[in-house]
């Protein structure tokens, strides 16, 4: 198929589209991003690559390295990495604390602010230098060896990160944070810092629809199994209290980041990256989501 063709014609389509959303400034580095940048880029399983516009430009990944941190810690603990983390989509937003306190400090699964502080917790207690280890687990899931992470942006959400802050403490007072806390928040502020391009993102996340094997160097990534939980757990619990939306319109797993990026995977097929700043009220990038529904419809890639 002429993915590139198809590009075309939805950017075409969208060119009179009204993005009323809004860049994420709640991170203050995030504010400064060109709110008009648009990239797009699949990679077949084949290792065919298609993209439009901004796709080699750098973004903050944001949320959805939550996935490659989880695909980590999953390997550490296996199944008893449920009992201290839920797999239900949560139907609030991305940082709530509502459901926290009667579920005694168990978020709802592992894609929200809280279930990503509990895995990262989980990897700070496996890994030795846990902040280089992990970028290292990236570049080798990925094949990118220059993927980084940037301190700038960790930094700027160290500064303004209340949230966060309350939502470790809530669980630590439940004993479901094993760690100190400035080490696990350290640790999350950065994994959510790193930088890639839609292509590079949509390569790294390719592993998902080879059923857990990585196409750059033939590792196993993750048991056929874990993958298909994983991919699971994105169509459920990958857009927040959007993730009902974003099946019904576009029918893939995916997971999408504050920074305006999404990535989506048709298993066996392919994986798609896009790029868009600015966020509609559920905090995901409403042209990135306009854009993959066509790109579905167009296509007939839904997984339904
Ligand atoms: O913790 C935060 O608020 C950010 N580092 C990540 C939030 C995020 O990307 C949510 N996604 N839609």
């Amino acid at each position: 198929m002429n993915y590139k063709k198809i590009f075309i014609k939805i950017a075409n389509e969208l060119a009179t589209f009204k993005d009323n959303g809004n860049v994420a400034n709640y991170i203050p580095e995030l504010g400064t991003v060109d709110p008009s940048k648009f990239g797009v880029h699949l990679t077949t399983i084949n290792d065919k690559h298609f993209n439009f516009g901004d796709s080699n430009e750098k973004f903050s990944i944001q949320s959805i390295s939550k996935v490659l941190s989880l695909v980590m810690a999953y390997n550490f603990e296996g199944e008893k990495l449920w009992k201290r983390v839920g797999v239900e989509p949560s139907g609030t937003a991305f940082n709530s604390l509502i459901q926290l306190e009667t579920d005694l400090g168990i978020p709802r699964n592992p894609l929200i602010n809280a279930g990503a502080l509990v895995i990262s917790d989980i990897l700070v207690s496996h890994l030795k230098n846990p902040k280089k280890d992990f970028i290292e687990f990236v570049r080798r899931v990925s094949g990118i060896s220059t993927i980084d992470y940037c301190t700038r942006i960790a930094e700027s959400e160290k500064s303004t990160g209340y949230r966060n802050t309350a939502l470790i403490n809530l669980m630590k007072s439940f004993g479901n944070i094993k760690n100190d806390i400035d080490i696990v928040m350290d640790f999350y502020f950065n994994l959510c810092s790193i930088e890639m391009t839609c292509k590079e993102l949509s390569q790294t996340f390719l592993f998902l629809a080879t059923y857990g094997i990585s196409p750059y160097t033939e590792e196993r990534i993750l048991s056929k199994s874990k993958s298909k939980r994983l991919n699971a757990i994105m169509q459920l619990c990958g857009f927040y209290d959007e993730a009902g939306e974003f099946s019904f319109k576009v029918g893939l797993p995916g997971k999408s980041g504050v920074g305006g990026g999404i990535v989506a995977i048709y298993p066996n097929k392919y994986s798609i990256a896009v790029w868009s700043p600015k966020l509609n009220k559920k905090g995901n990038s409403n042209k990135g989501i306009q854009f993959l529904e066509l790109f579905t419809s167009e296509t007939k890639t839904s997984i339904f």
